[in-house]
């Protein structure tokens, strides 16, 4: 699998690092000079492009970015259309004290509208960068909440989440992902603002049947 991570941030360093020597990497960013140290330290098959670049290489995408930025970028990026495409964005006021959009729409619904060629996938938003600087044995039980409508692309994000080495938990349609992004408000409001830290994410429990 040849995976293309738009945004070199905390959460793109973060995959990129899981995710290297497991697929290959092609990572999109702004600055391709500046990307480099970080490629050249990462194993397997890991090249660096601009952002059209690098989705154009790649099966399938994850756009690492801000909301506001990923819109954008759907809307822009011609590469997208026909691809998987991961959305892990939270859409979040500057001050963090709630999400700009919910209950009658998504970000994720909206990068969709923005890239309809896209098969838009939300899924990574519940997990603090943070856990993907921890040792893979000690997140492999954390959920990711995957939703999408197109069934392939949904499977091919869920072994994204896999080689990342996450659980995936399938949610539903992209609709669903309205309430993923409300929990990963939860777990913002959670790790930030009620001392819980960022060593958290959200789980679903059950009894046995
Ligand atoms: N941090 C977390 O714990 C966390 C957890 C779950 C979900 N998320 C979501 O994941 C996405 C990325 O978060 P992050 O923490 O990785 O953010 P970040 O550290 O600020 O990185 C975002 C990256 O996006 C690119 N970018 C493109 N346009 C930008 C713009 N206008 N302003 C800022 N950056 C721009 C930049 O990469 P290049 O310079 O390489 O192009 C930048 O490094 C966000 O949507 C966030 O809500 C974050």
């Amino acid at each position: 699998m040849r995976i293309a991570i738009l945004g070199l941030g905390n959460m793109g360093r973060g995959l990129a690092t899981r995710l290297a020597g497991k697929a290959e990497l092609r990572l999109g960013t702004r600055d391709v000079d500046g990307a480099a140290d970080f490629a050249r330290a990462l194993p397997g098959d890991v090249a660096v492009a601009d952002y059209h670049g690098a989705a154009e290489a790649a099966d399938i995408v994850i756009l690492a970015l801000p909301y506001e930025a990923a819109l954008a970028e759907a809307g822009a990026n011609t590469a997208l259309a026909g691809k998987p495409v991961i959305d892990i964005t939270n859409p979040l006021k500057a001050d963090y004290s709630g999400l700009t959009i919910g209950f009658s729409s998504s970000a994720a619904e909206e990068i969709q509208k923005a890239a309809p060629g896209a098969k838009i996938v939300k899924a990574f938003n519940t997990i603090f960068a943070d856990l993907l600087t921890k040792p893979v044995e000690e997140t492999a039980h954390f959920q990711v909440f995957v939703a999408g409508d197109d069934a392939v692309a949904v499977e091919r994000a869920i072994e994204v989440v896999g080689l990342s080495g996450f659980a995936a938990e399938k949610t539903g349609p992209l609709e669903t992902a309205r309430y993923v992004e409300a929990l990963g408000m939860l777990n913002i409001r959670l790790g930030y603002f009620e001392g819980r830290g960022q060593g958290i994410a959200p789980a679903w429990s059950a009894i046995a049947a």
